[in-house]
């Protein structure tokens, strides 16, 4: 595995390569979720490329940017017994030089659900996934469906921009308990941990009701409510084909999307989400 800093490297490399090209973009700290997509690209592309970026433009000041756990060492012996071919990893000064001044802003959809507690979150990750493709040059970009909104997002950008890259949605890895494996997970308590686990129980709830017939989303919403002992900052069942909000009742396929929070020093904000 060859490890590339300088972005200038990285996309001489790219234009180098008769090979197809797919790639994992991340911000370290990997997980067993980070690795399915890995695997996937593997298994659909002849070169890996695996970027590392803690991108500072999706970090409101408030937020973690700073404390955001980062485990280099152990994050280059997973790329190398997974078989990532290059991993991307450069300076935040690399990427954004003083004089760096283009911005993608992304679509309505940004303002809603995560973008409604983070709004910048959003301009932020697709101006660095904007930057990462021109760098990497992939033809197949590999996301977690553990972020349902990003994925929405990049799809949108790339189809807008006429970028030839097909983006590839993949399931959400959980811990066996049923919580969605995440690097701010570093941040709980195993007590912590167990408690978190009301989210995913939370979609379990709301598919069995589906399931056997409960139609009412105002009705699942608070079958939703009633497993979730934790702060929540969002919870919705959008559409799965616009992620529009639903309303009255359901006639299609779904995704209940949440968002919560927990802990109080610090207090960390986790999501989830399922099909209904
Ligand atoms: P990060 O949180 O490191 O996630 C990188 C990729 O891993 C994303 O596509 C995310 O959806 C996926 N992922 C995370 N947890 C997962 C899980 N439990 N199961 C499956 N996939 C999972 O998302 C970001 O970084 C950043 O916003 C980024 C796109 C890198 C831009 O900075």
């Amino acid at each position: 595995m060859k490890i590339i800093q300088s972005p200038r490297e990285m996309q001489d490399w790219s234009l180098g390569c008769s090979q197809s090209i797919g790639f994992v973009c991340t911000m370290g700290a990997l997980h067993e979720g980070h690795l399915s997509l890995i695997r996937e690209a593997r298994k659909r592309c002849e070169k890996v490329v695996m970027s590392i970026f803690v991108n500072p433009l999706q970090f409101a000041p408030h937020e973690d940017f700073n404390a955001y756990p980062r485990t280099f060492e152990s994050d280059v012996a997973l790329c190398r017994a997974e078989g990532v071919d290059i991993l991307f990893c450069p300076e935040v000064s690399a990427l954004y030089p003083e004089n760096f001044q283009t911005r993608v802003l992304g679509s309505e959809l940004k303002k809603q659900y995560c973008g409604q507690t983070r709004p910048i979150f959003f301009d932020g990750v697709l101006t660095v996934v904007h930057m990462l493709f021109e760098i990497v040059r992939p033809q197949m970009g590999f996301w977690g469906e553990k972020d349902f909104q990003q994925v929405f997002l990049v799809e949108q950008m790339v189809k807008d921009f006429w970028m030839p890259i097909e983006i590839i949605g993949m399931p959400i890895v959980r811990e066996p308990s049923g919580l969605a494996l995440s690097s701010r997970n570093a941040y709980l308590s195993e007590a912590q941990k167990q408690e978190a686990t009301c989210l995913f129980q939370a979609i379990l709830a709301v598919q069995e009701a589906a399931l056997v017939g409960e139609r009412s989303i105002q009705n699942l919403l608070g079958i939703a409510r009633s497993k979730i002992s934790l702060e929540i900052d969002y919870l919705e069942l959008v559409s799965a084909k616009t992620l529009e909000r639903l309303e009255g009742s359901l006639n299609g396929p779904a995704r209940l999307l949440i968002a919560a929070y927990i802990g109080d020093n610090p207090k960390v904000r986790l999501i989830d989400n399922g099909n209904v």
